[in-house]
């Protein structure tokens, strides 16, 4: 079915009405747009436009209308050109002509930019649902592996710098994780705005209520300007940037998973249920889900670019252009619905070599800072700290030992502000215990830190289930 044509002689060429559908990838709406139409229904009659009798009848139509689509009972068809139709088609079919009067006051301008916005803010919920599971699952491991001390060799150039906990790096994470919902969520302030009463452009001369119709669909307000509310997909290109960036925050984690879990590191080993194994190579167990979560983040990006591509020539108001905003935070959305609960699942069953992680956390000469700063706390400038603490490194490296074990008489050699008991500081329990400021990798700070994601996660994850 089509909504036009009262103008035209011919209907349109094959070509123009594969290229025109979007119903293949819009139908997902359905369930929001008929949401739209009963409080569109509503207002209509509030405005004297439909009887009671009238729309008693169109509420029991779009209400039996949205049970078949949910069965499955009423589809699409291939000659409906988008939800809109396909949906009109279907309240036609049940109520006649007066399914046509629903149409009044409204354009799907202002109906499809209304119907994404529902959707977004309801699957922005769902998202962060699950990155409030992935944040559990990663400060589960944190708690698990403070309460045994468990250290890391922390990295900068993916070279050892400084001993960690590996629990601080996990949380590290959460972090970023954690910033992402805040990210959501104020993105959902700017997108409860509610289109529909701007019609095609202009508004309408009907006596419609907007602000009934924005707190009936739960926004906070409709459009102030009608032509800024059917042209507008900020909401749509702002969602695709909060879902690209968590895109590359899994994508990161995705990508140490990758290094833990590989031989050469060896800190780290994923539960079978989360590992692939080869089809010709017996022994291997890959990391696919953290792989693809790194490999997912490309596709986040490009929708993200696309969609700014798409936006960035369009006069105002409504372009046929627009409706390529749909397919990119579609794949957004369900990419993000795909990764986040294997990625929780992943991280919730590795297993931490806690042994290894011990034995390496001072290798690298990671501990060399600490000895550099306790010469500072004893007078020495830093500058001059640094070069004596990098020749005991480079006498280390000549003799292949590591810096504890250096005799009394070779580090006076060395330094004469190296005594033998700069010695107490080379223990990587020491080293972190010593960084106990706020943000440090000391346990008490961590233990805090625990405390107050937990608390955070918490509430993001209250308010995505309100
Ligand atoms: N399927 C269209 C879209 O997604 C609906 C709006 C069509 N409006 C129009 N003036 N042709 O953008």
């Amino acid at each position: 079915m089509r909504l036009w044509g009262g103008r035209f002689e011919s209907g349109p060429a094959d070509a123009l009405a594969r290229l025109s559908m979007s119903v293949q990838f819009d139908w997902r709406l359905a369930r929001y747009d008929l949401l739209a139409s009963a409080a569109h229904a509503r207002v209509l009659h509030r405005a004297g436009l439909l009887d009671d009798n009238e729309v008693a009848r169109l509420l029991a139509a779009i209400e039996e209308l949205s049970r078949d689509c949910q069965t499955g009972a009423f589809r699409p068809s291939a000659a409906d050109e988008d939800v809109h139709t396909a949906l009109e088609r279907g309240l036609l079919e049940r109520v006649g002509s007066l399914g046509g009067r629903l149409r009044a006051g409204r354009s799907r301008n202002d109906q499809v930019a209304t119907d994404l916005r529902l959707y977004l803010r309801d699957h922005g919920r769902r998202i962060i649902a699950r990155l409030a599971e992935l944040q559990t699952a990663l400060m589960d491991q944190a708690e698990r592996h403070l309460a045994e001390q468990t250290p890391a060799p922390g990295m900068t150039h993916l070279q050892h710098a400084q001993p960690v906990l590996l629990a601080h790096q996990l949380l590290a994470h959460v972090q970023a994780l954690a910033r992402d919902v805040s990210r959501l969520r104020d993105w959902d302030k700017r997108a409860a705005i509610s289109p529909l009463g701007s019609g095609a452009l202009a508004g309408s001369s009907l006596p419609l209520d907007p602000e009934a119709v924005a707190a009936e669909l739960g926004f906070d307000a409709p459009a102030a300007n009608s032509m800024d509310a059917v042209a507008d997909r900020d909401f749509a290109a702002e969602f695709c940037f909060a879902a690209a960036l968590a895109g590359v925050h899994l994508s990161r984690l995705g990508e140490e998973v990758v290094l833990w879990t590989s031989h050469e590191f060896g800190w780290a080993e994923i539960a079978d249920a989360y590992a692939t194994g080869s089809s010709i190579m017996p022994q291997k167990k890959n990391a696919d889900v953290a792989e693809l979560a790194r490999g997912k983040a490309g596709r986040l990006i490009g929708g993200l670019a696309g969609l700014l591509t798409t936006l960035k020539g369009l006069p105002l108001t409504y372009n046929r252009d627009l409706q390529e905003d749909k397919e990119p935070v579609f794949d957004a959305v369900d990419t993000l619905l795909l990764v986040l609960p294997a990625m929780a699942g992943l991280v919730s069953t590795v297993r931490f070599h806690a042994e290894r992680l011990a034995g390496e956390a001072s290798t690298g000469f990671a501990l060399a800072t600490d000895l550099a700063e306790l010469l500072v706390r004893r007078g020495v400038p830093f500058r001059e700290a640094h070069e004596v603490v990098g020749h005991l490194v480079v006498w280390c490296q000549v003799n292949d030992c590591d810096l504890p074990d250096v005799s009394d008489e070779d580090l006076a050699k060395i330094s004469p502000h190296l005594t033998p008991d700069v010695r107490e500081v080379l223990s990587v329990t020491g080293a972190l215990a010593a960084r106990k400021a706020y943000g440090g990798t000391a346990p008490e700070r961590v233990a805090e830190q625990i405390a107050a994601l937990r608390a955070v996660v918490d509430e993001h994850a209250a308010w995505a289930g309100s």
